[in-house]
């Protein structure tokens, strides 16, 4: 497989970049969804901190990928999908890459408002965004929820099609961000 994206196929770091996101957030938002009901204890801490630095490595990756994207753009569209496609999956990729940011950012800000400290798994330190604060706290918090639900809609959406493309449609868009087979 190319490293970079040629006119049919996502290359390797595409691909990478795209797989390795989507679990980590598939992963963050398990973590996120239990956590919140787990009794006070030091495992409860723990498993915020692992939800915290998942959260800020989906952030780093995406900065990556939104360089890369910049950098090596996208293969032309798949021939036979009709224009009205083209624009509701231009649009909701344009959704998920502000998502990519937004939920992370919101996360920090949250946990800034908070007063809460913030580590990238036990490496360093990161600052707070902003000082403590409870209307701040009590936004952020609405927007990090809000966020993830809207996140879990376009993500069903996004992944729905590219199932259809697969399976009733039998075009190229998932095989072109999957790796190809060794005949
Ligand atoms: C892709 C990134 C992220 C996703 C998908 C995500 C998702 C979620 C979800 C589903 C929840 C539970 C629902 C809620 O009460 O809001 C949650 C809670 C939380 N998240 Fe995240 N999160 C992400 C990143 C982060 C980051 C980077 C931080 C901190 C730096 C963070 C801090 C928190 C905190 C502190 C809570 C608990 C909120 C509370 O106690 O009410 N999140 N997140
Ligand atoms: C879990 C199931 C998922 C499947 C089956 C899937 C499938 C795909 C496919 C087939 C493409 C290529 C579309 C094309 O070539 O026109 C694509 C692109 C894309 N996916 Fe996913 N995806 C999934 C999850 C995610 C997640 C969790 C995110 C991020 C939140 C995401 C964000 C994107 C973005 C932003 C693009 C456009 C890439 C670009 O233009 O740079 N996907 N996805």
């Amino acid at each position: 497989m190319s490293l970079g994206n040629t006119p049919e196929r996502w290359g390797w770091v595409s691909q990478m970049l795209h797989w390795v996101i989507a679990l980590l957030i598939v992963a963050i938002a398990i973590i996120g969804l239990t956590m919140v009901d787990l009794p006070n204890s030091p495992r409860k801490i723990s498993v915020y901190a692992l939800h915290k630095s998942l959260g800020l490595t989906v952030l780093a990756l995406a900065t990556v990928r939104l360089a890369w994207r910049l950098y090596a753009g996208a293969p032309r569209p798949v021939p036979g999908v009709p224009a009205w496609q083209h624009r509701t999956a231009s649009v909701t990729h344009t959704a998920l890459y502000l998502l990519m940011f937004a939920m992370p950012l919101t996360g920090w800000w949250f946990n800034s408002a908070a007063g809460y400290p913030l580590q990238w798994f036990e490496a360093f330190n990161l600052p707070p965004l902003v000082p403590e604060d409870k209307v701040q706290r009590a936004l952020a918090g609405q927007l990090h929820e809000a966020g993830f639900w809207l996140l879990l809609l376009l993500v069903l959406a996004h992944a729905g099609a590219a199932l259809v493309h697969h399976v009733v449609q039998r075009d190229d868009t998932l095989r072109r961000m999957l790796p190809r087979r060794r005949r």
